[in-house]
């Protein structure tokens, strides 16, 4: 297989940050020329803008990182021309707001209720920063409003911060399953799942599908080694979700950590169920490095799901070696980058008004095979796999007023858990294309 060109390739398509703070910045670019010489000081070394950061392995890791990404109106508000804007695959090209419904951002998810500037017809770069301390971040942030400043404006931002223990808000520990990615670093915990082939995250190689490769949008040195991401801000009703928690544990007798690690697949600390269904801290321990080891066929087989349910979200987000439709159980991965924003839930002082979620990217070569297909197949319809019916994805789900139920299987019959309501809001999402370093170089000499 081609080598990848690691320093030609945005660093978080490969490899996660691992950073406390992080800020999206939505810009609209007003003057092309100036805003193609702005890209070209993200890649040229210009000591005076933060660059972007590439996959390359670190000497050591910086203060900040910087990634970029570009909706199709900013392809073309930079002057690509007609001919390369058509060679880019129509869900990009329809972008967020047009593909909202397919994936279930309707009614209280719906674009009529997103941010503002996500709605933004005029939304053309979203600059991802990534920051090793506040003071990091706010005097990056300054050196690129500096560069930008002549040739763009920001139509919004939106701020986010690690909460303690790599939790999400929810209180599961996030971050631990990546697809581990044939012919790059190693960057996420090892497992004995097939490889992902590069070409399932970067554009140019083959990709996950026997003998096919995605298009790479033309010319080539504008397509090959970029990928594209969905970006969401989800936001989570923690209160609503720990209320249905504790609803159904008397309902039901089961507790409140076994319910809840049900719906996850996962217990709060990270525990896989297929590997410890009974309790979080197994005796002999799950070493750190095994906590994405496992499958849900082969020695540790659950194919009725009695350890870990069928329909919790990591089971449907990414069924490993399950029996599913089109025997694609292994096709349709994801890289993930999330952080959380808002501040963390005390169940003591709430409600309290205060907005909480995931600012996510979701990251692959095909919105449509991988974000899109994840959401509308696999989180928001029950019939990839048996044992489903016509259920939503118990974190994620576009459940609607309190009328989804999730099954807990057990030998003997099932334990049903009703009303089960949307516990995430999208508040906005962006299909943006991640450029190479190459590419950035080609559209800021468009300019
Ligand atoms: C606020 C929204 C979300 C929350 C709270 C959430 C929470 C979690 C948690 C706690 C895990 C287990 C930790 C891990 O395996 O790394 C997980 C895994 C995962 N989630 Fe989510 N998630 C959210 C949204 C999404 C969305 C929108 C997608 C897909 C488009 C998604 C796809 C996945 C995938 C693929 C995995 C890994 C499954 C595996 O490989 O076993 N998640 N999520």
């Amino acid at each position: 297989m081609e080598a990848v060109e690691l320093a030609d390739v945005q660093g978080f398509i490969l490899r996660g940050y691992t950073m406390p703070v992080a800020r999206y910045l939505g810009l609209s670019v007003r003057e092309p020329t100036g805003a193609g010489a702005f890209l070209g000081t993200l890649v040229d070394s210009d000591p005076a803008v933060p660059s972007i950061t590439t996959a390359q392995p670190w000497a050591a890791k910086p203060d900040y990182c910087v990634n970029l990404g570009i909706t199709f109106t900013g392809l073309a508000a930079l002057g690509v021309p007609r001919a390369s804007l058509a060679s880019f695959p129509v869900e990009y090209r329809e972008g967020a707001v047009q593909r909202a419904t397919s994936v279930g951002d309707v009614g209280t998810s719906a674009p009529d209720q997103w941010l503002p500037w996500l709605v933004d017809p005029t939304l053309h770069l979203l600059l991802i920063l990534s920051a090793q301390s506040a003071d990091a971040l706010d005097a990056a942030t300054k050196r690129l409003e500096q560069a930008w400043s002549a040739s763009c404006v920001e139509l919004g931002r939106h701020d986010g911060a690690a909460l303690p223990g790599d939790a999400a808000h929810f209180g599961y520990r996030d971050g631990l399953s990546q697809p581990t990615i044939d012919g790059v670093p190693l960057a996420g915990l090892p497992d004995h799942l097939p490889r992902a082939p590069v070409g399932e995250f970067l554009l140019g190689y083959p990709s996950q599908f026997d003998r096919f490769s995605y298009q790479v949008p033309e010319p080539p040195e504008l397509g090959v080694n970029g990928s594209f991401a969905a970006f969401r801000v989800l936001e989570q009703d923690v209160d609503a979700f720990a209320e249905f928690v504790a609803q159904q544990a008397s309902a039901t007798g089961l507790s409140e950590d076994l319910i809840e690690a049900k719906l996850c697949g996962r217990w709060r600390n990270g525990t896989p169920l297929v590997l410890s269904p009974d309790t979080d801290t197994p005796e002999p321990p799950i070493p750190p490095e095994a906590l994405n080891d496992f499958d849900y066929t082969g020695e540790a087989a659950d194919e009725w799901g009695y350890r870990c349910p069928i329909g919790s979200h990591i089971r449907r987000m990414n069924p490993r070696g399950q029996r599913v439709a089109g025997d694609g159980g292994h096709l349709h991965r994801i890289v993930r980058r999330g952080i959380a924003y808002g501040p963390a839930y005390d169940p003591a002082h709430s409600p309290d008004g205060q907005a909480r979620g995931l600012l996510g990217l979701f990251i692959g070569v095909s919105l449509r095979d991988q974000f899109e297909f994840l959401m509308t197949q696999w989180a928001n319809d029950g019939i990839f796999t048996a044992g489903l019916g016509r259920t939503n994805d118990p974190l994620i789900g576009a459940q609607g007023n309190g009328a989804g139920t999730f099954s807990i299987p057990k030998s003997g019959g099932s334990v049903v858990l009703h009303g089960l309501t949307r516990f995430v809001t999208t508040r906005g999402g962006a299909y943006c294309f991640l450029p190479s370093i190459s590419a950035i170089r080609c559209l800021a000499a468009l300019a």
